[in-house]
């Protein structure tokens, strides 16, 4: 079933240049970029799409490195997309990751992991809806 996704490019991916290179795995996996832009993510927006994780130790630091640097919001287009492009992203820890996903390939840390992705297509809309409006996704 042809999908949609959610996708952020993270500030330590945007930092090191590496935009193309993390879209050139996207693209490979067969997935479409259908909207995409670059944005400072303020700390509201942050602390927004992460509030699911407001409780937990990390979420202060989440939020700090998701807003130190611009990040690459996207909506990614293909079958069965939010599956496909977790498997395209690798484990959440770098460490954990297979061999040719984003994270393995470019991460650094479970806190510095380059790429997010949502987890259901429920979140996806949620998330997408967050960042895009319809009229900015091209399919
Ligand atoms: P993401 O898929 O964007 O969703 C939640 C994020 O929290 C996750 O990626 C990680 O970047 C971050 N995260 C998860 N576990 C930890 C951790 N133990 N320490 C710091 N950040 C974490």
């Amino acid at each position: 079933m042809t999908e949609r996704t959610f996708s952020i490019i993270k500030p330590d991916a945007t930092e090191k240049n590496l935009t193309g290179a993390v879209n050139a795995v996207i693209e490979a996996a067969g997935l479409r970029i259908v909207a995409q832009k670059r944005i400072k993510m303020s700390r509201a927006q942050a602390e927004k799409f992460y509030e699911v994780h407001s409780a937990r130790p990390f979420f202060g630091e989440l939020v700090e490195f998701m807003t130190r640097a611009p990040v690459v919001v996207q909506v990614l287009e293909g079958d069965n997309a939010v599956a496909r492009y977790r498997e395209v992203m690798g484990a959440t820890n770098p460490a954990d990751a297979a061999e040719g996903t984003i994270r393995k390939l470019y991460a650094d840390s479970v806190g510095e992991n380059s790429v997010h992705g949502s987890d259901s297509l429920d979140n996806a809309r949620i998330e997408i809806a967050q960042f895009f409006t319809d009229d900015e996704i091209v399919g």
